[in-house]
C-alpha cells in the first residue's frame, strides 16, 4: 500500500473518531455573528435595604436576566412541556402558587408549600424552608429533575434548549458563548439566578412611604405597628413580631420552631424542618423565617400551607404556640384583644408592594 495513502487513512480514521467523541448533542455551530456586547443590570434596592451579595462569577447583565426571566417561564424545562417554574412561583401570587403544598408535573404532591421569591437575593443564610442549599445557582439545578417538581432530566434539557429557534441567541447575547454545543445547565442557573435576584420589592409598600416621609399610618396601623416591634407603651402589647420579622426585610432569614406543631418530643416532629439539615436534634421543626412583605398574597400560611388566613396566623401566635424544648424564647402567649389583633394585622397590610406584584418585568415574556 501506498505510504500516503496509508497515512491518510490514519488521519481519516482520527477525524471520524474525533466526530464521534463530540456526541450528538454537541452542536457546533457558531453563533459569532451575533454580537456580544454586555451591559450591566443596575438593580434598584430601595432605601435603608441591605446589599446584595452578588457573586463574582455570575454578575447580573441585560441580556443575562432576560434570558432567566424566559427560562423562568418557560415549560421548556419540564419532561412534558407542562410546567415551569413559575407554575409554583406566579407573580401575582407574590411568586408563590398559594396551594397547601406543591404538585408536580405528574401530580404527586410535595410536603412544603411554594415559597416567596420577592428579595430572595438577600437570603443568605440558605434557601428553602430549612436552608439545605446555598445558592440560587445551586438551588435552580435542583427542580427540572425534581420527580415531585420538572422532572425532566438536565441532559435532556439542554439539547431542547440547543435546538430551540431562539435560545441561542439568548444565551450568546447573555454569555458570549460561540457555539450553540455551550448552552448548558451551568449557563441555564446562572441565567435563572440573575432573574431571581431582580425580584426586589419596590420601595412603594405603604410602609415603606411611611419610613421614607411621604406617608403616614392610620391610628390603627399605628396602633400595629407599636404593637409588632414591641414599642407600645403598655408592654403586655408587645407581640414579638420583629425579632425574626425584622425590618427592613421582615425576615432575619435565621430558623426558629415557632410552635405550630404539637409534639411529645423533638424527634416527633412529622416534617425535621432544619433539624434534617444541620443533624442537630434541637433544630429539629425550625423552618426559616419568611418576609412578611406582600405576604396576604403568598396565602395559605407556613410550610405547610397549614393557616388560610392571617387572622389564623395571629390567633396562632396570641395563643403562643405548642411548647417544647426548642420552642423560641420569644413565643409565649400574648395578650392581645379582638382591637389589638386587627391592628396587628392592618400593620401587616401595609407591607402590600402592589408594584412589586404588577412590575412587568417580572411577568412572562411569552405573551
Ligand atoms: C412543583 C412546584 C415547584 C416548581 C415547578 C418549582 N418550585 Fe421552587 N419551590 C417550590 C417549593 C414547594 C419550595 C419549598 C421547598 C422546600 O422547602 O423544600 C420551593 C422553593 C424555592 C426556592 C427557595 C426560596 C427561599 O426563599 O428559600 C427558590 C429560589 C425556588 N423555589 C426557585 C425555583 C426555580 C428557579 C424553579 C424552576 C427551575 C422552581 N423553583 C420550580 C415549588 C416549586
Ligand atoms: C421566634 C421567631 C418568630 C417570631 C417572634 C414570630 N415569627 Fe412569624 N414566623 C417565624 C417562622 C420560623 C415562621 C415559619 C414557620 C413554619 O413555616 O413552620 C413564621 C411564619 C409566619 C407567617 C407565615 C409566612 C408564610 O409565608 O407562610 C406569618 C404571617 C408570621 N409568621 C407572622 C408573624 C407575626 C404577626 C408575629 C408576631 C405576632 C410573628 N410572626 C412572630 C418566626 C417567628
Amino acid at each position: 500500500m501506498n505510504v500516503k495513502f496509508f497515512i491518510l487513512l490514519i488521519l481519516l480514521g482520527l477525524l471520524v473518531s474525533c466526530g464521534d467523541d463530540m456526541g450528538e448533542g454537541e452542536n457546533q455551530d457558531t453563533l459569532t455573528d451575533i454580537p456580544y456586547l454586555p451591559e450591566s443590570y443596575q438593580l434598584i434596592i430601595p432605601q435603608g435595604f441591605p446589599q446584595m451579595v452578588i457573586p463574582a462569577d455570575n454578575p447580573m447583565t441585560m441580556a443575562g436576566v432576560e434570558l432567566g426571566r424566559h427560562l423562568f417561564y418557560d415549560a421548556i424545562l419540564s419532561i412534558d412541556s407542562t410546567q415551569s417554574c413559575s407554575s409554583c412561583h406566579l407573580v401575582q401570587s407574590n411568586f408563590t402558587d398559594n396551594l397547601k403544598v406543591s404538585s408536580g408535573v405528574d401530580g404527586i404532591a410535595g410536603t412544603r408549600s411554594s415559597m416567596s421569591l420577592l428579595n430572595v437575593g438577600f437570603a443568605n443564610t440558605g434557601l428553602f424552608w430549612d436552608g439545605r442549599v446555598m445558592t440560587l445557582e445551586e438551588q435552580a439545578v435542583l427542580p427540572v429533575e425534581d420527580p415531585i417538581e420538572l422532572h425532566d432530566s438536565w441532559p435532556n434539557v439542554e439539547q431542547k434548549l440547543q435546538r430551540s429557534s431562539f435560545y441561542p441567541k439568548l444565551f450568546r447575547q447573555a454569555f458570549g458563548i460561540e457555539q450553540i454545543g455551550e448552552i448548558d445547565r451551568e449557563l441555564a442557573v446562572k441565567a435563572i439566578a440573575q432573574f431571581e435576584r431582580s425580584l426586589v420589592s419596590s420601595g412603594n409598600s405603604k410602609y415603606d412611604r411611611v419610613i421614607a416621609g411621604q406617608a403616614v399610618f392610620t391610628d390603627q396601623e399605628l396602633d400595629g405597628f407599636e404593637i409588632f416591634f414591641d414599642i407600645n407603651e403598655n408592654q403586655a402589647l408587645h407581640a414579638e413580631c420583629g425579632h425574626c420579622h425584622n425590618a427592613p426585610l421582615f425576615t432575619t432569614n435565621e430558623y426558629f420552631n415557632n410552635g405550630i406543631d404539637q409534639v411529645g418530643s423533638l424527634s416527633d416532629f412529622a416534617d425535621k424542618g432544619r433539624g434534617e439539615v444541620s443533624g442537630m436534634i434541637f433544630d429539629n421543626g425550625a423552618f426559616k423565617v419568611p418576609t412578611l412583605r406582600n405576604i396576604e398574597s403568598s396565602a395559605p400560611f407556613m410550610h405547610d400551607g397549614r393557616f388560610a388566613t392571617l387572622d389564623d396566623v395571629i390567633d396562632h401566635y396570641v395563643s403562643g404556640g405548642h411548647p417544647a424544648d426548642n420552642l423560641a424564647a420569644v413565643i409565649r402567649p400574648l395578650s392581645l384583644d379582638e382591637d389589638n389583633r386587627a391592628a396587628l394585622k392592618a400593620f401587616i397590610l401595609t407591607l402590600r408592594d402592589p408594584d412589586f406584584l404588577e412590575n412587568e418585568a417580572f411577568s412572562s415574556p411569552f405573551k
